[in-house]
């Protein structure tokens, strides 16, 4: 195992922007709850503490066994992790008189202390708290501070025991990416070598340890993480990974057969399977959301179970799951509310009795591209928009035929080609089409038209937990509009969508 950095999560919005930088560093770590604390082993080269939206002043606050790794190994403190270790060193910790959110400056700073090497004299910080340490314990020394806040960082003597008040995490800190280093080189004393390729490697040698000679079914969406997941599962066993790829009719054009090719070329076994009629017949009438999606996951586990009993003796099931996954399953708010069923969409039944493999779960999406690239999978599939699950069936509102599907097929062909051809599919994170269950008047030729409306929709994200609407030009969005209404029989109108989610979401269903 790599070394690592243990980050113990007290509920903070910013936990995984910690794990971010620190892997940014080619440093391996891992989240976990304040609560269930894993064995620390002699990997774990440091501990963080991370933020938290309750109080260190109210009763039955997160609150953690310092004794399992003070004064022996490296710890750092945000925030409410700062907090709570000047609280229960005899500290105080008081209601903040003045609001303080956003950004500070740092007035005062210890250069000396090795945590804060390389700041700039008056570096701006990020702030979010509504308590204040008021008075630090003995043996505390402060090592910054702003014109309002007084214990910005400290250290304790003669230990690499650290708190910070404010949130290096955050890019509006300036000087934060330098302070993470501090902590995790300088002083955690971590080598910086986990890399893609490092990855590749050790993943494989575990899964050749962990697989055997077992046979492993796996479903192909198309998209980057099942992808990724078959080809490392592949490097390790090879034709005894059995993959397949069901063709649900609720793809882009040409994708099934496009991508179906790539897979092929990757060396991966795979099987297509066309399911499409089975789709449209089980999506006949149904017109609200969930119920499609409903009607799209339990055809997709027929499919997949009727194709993996094909399969002679079988064990285990490949799944593309990611880390951002595994942590919201785990932290310490707990999965959170369903506002749409999202990615339920394809999850198996346990009566499939299959072991589970899932060799991303460790990585973050950007983390899951690089080492797809580094195993030289094709940028077409790596650099792949996200699509969801029920594909085009949330993007027709209303009912599916397979000629609305057709429709849209070819408004979205002409929109993501337009994009790419305008060296603007990068920039956007993501883009689709939507068939509107409303018609409108036109006039083509001399002629009257009563056809339907097309929303494109085009979004900059991180994430996909927020989202802004893309701000392409003007002259572009004119173009496409007009090649969609020239081109494509039955719509007379195209309209751009410019909300941001929240308060909107990504898809319209
Ligand atoms: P929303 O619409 O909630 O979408 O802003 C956020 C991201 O999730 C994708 N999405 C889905 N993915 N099954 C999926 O696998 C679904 O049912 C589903 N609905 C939305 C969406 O495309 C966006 O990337």
């Amino acid at each position: 195992m790599a070394e690592q950095i243990l980050i113990l999560d007290f509920g903070s919005q910013y936990t995984q922007l910690i794990a971010r930088r620190v892997r940014e560093l080619n440093v391996y770590c891992e989240i976990h709850p304040y609560n269930k604390i894993p064995e620390i082993t002699s990997d774990i080269k440091g501990v963080i503490l991370s933020g938290s939206p309750c109080s260190v002043r109210d009763e039955g606050s997160p609150d953690v066994d310092l004794s399992l790794f003070r004064k022996k190994l490296p710890l750092l403190g945000v925030c409410y992790g700062a907090q709570l270790m000047a609280q229960k060193n005899g500290g105080n910790v008081t209601p903040s008189t003045i609001r303080e959110y956003g950004r500070a400056k740092l007035s005062e700073i210890n250069h000396d202390t090795d945590l804060m090497n390389g700041f700039t004299p008056n570096s701006q910080v990020w702030m979010s708290h509504g308590d204040t340490i008021s008075a630090l314990p003995e043996d505390f020394e402060i090592i910054a501070s702003t014109p309002s806040v007084k214990v910005a960082a400290y250290k304790v003597k003669n230990e690499m025991t650290y708190g910070i008040q404010f949130h290096p995490e955050v890019t509006h800190s300036l000087d934060g990416k330098a302070l993470i280093k501090n902590f995790v080189v300088d002083i955690c004393g971590c080598k910086q070598d986990w890399t893609s390729s490092l990855f590749v490697e050790t993943t494989v040698e575990q899964l050749k340890a962990q697989l055997g000679n077992d046979k492993v079914v796996l479903g192909l969406s198309g998209g980057v993480d099942s992808s990724v997941a078959a080809m490392l599962i592949h490097k390790a066993i090879g034709k005894n990974l059995y993959c397949i790829f069901v063709d649900n009719g609720l793809l882009r054009k040409n994708e099934f057969e496009e991508v179906l090719a790539s897979y092929k070329d990757m060396g991966l076994n795979v099987k297509g399977v066309d399911a499409k009629q089975k789709f449209y017949d089980a999506l006949a009438n149904i017109s609200d959301p969930e119920g499609k999606r409903k009607a799209i996951g339990r055809v997709f586990i027929e499919v997949f179970d009727d194709e993996s009993h094909q399969i002679e003796d079988v064990k285990w099931l490949g799944q593309g799951t990611i880390y951002p996954d595994v942590i919201e399953s785990v932290s310490v708010k707990g999965p959170s509310a369903t506002i749409k069923s999202h990615h339920n969409v394809g999850g198996l039944p346990d009566y499939m009795k299959l072991k589970i493999v899932e060799p991303l779960n460790t990585l973050f999406k950007d983390e899951v591209r690089e080492v797809g690239r580094t195993m030289g999978i094709p940028e077409t599939i790596i650099g792949r928009h996200p699509f969801p699950g029920p594909g085009l069936a949330i993007r027709i509102l209303g009912d599916i035929t397979p000629d609305k599907v057709q429709i849209l097929q070819e408004v979205d062909h002409i929109w993501i080609k337009g994009l790419k051809d305008a060296g603007l599919y990068d920039q956007v994170w993501q883009a689709g089409a939507i068939l509107l269950p409303v018609q409108s008047v036109g006039v083509m030729g001399d002629e009257r038209t009563y056809e339907r409306v097309i929303a494109l929709r085009a979004v900059t994200s991180v994430d996909g937990m927020t989202a802004d609407w893309s701000h392409l030009p003007y002259e572009f969005l004119g173009e496409v509009s007009n090649d969609i209404i020239n081109k494509v029989k039955g719509v007379n109108r195209v309209v751009y969508d410019i909300s941001s989610k929240p308060p909107a979401t990504i898809e319209w269903e």
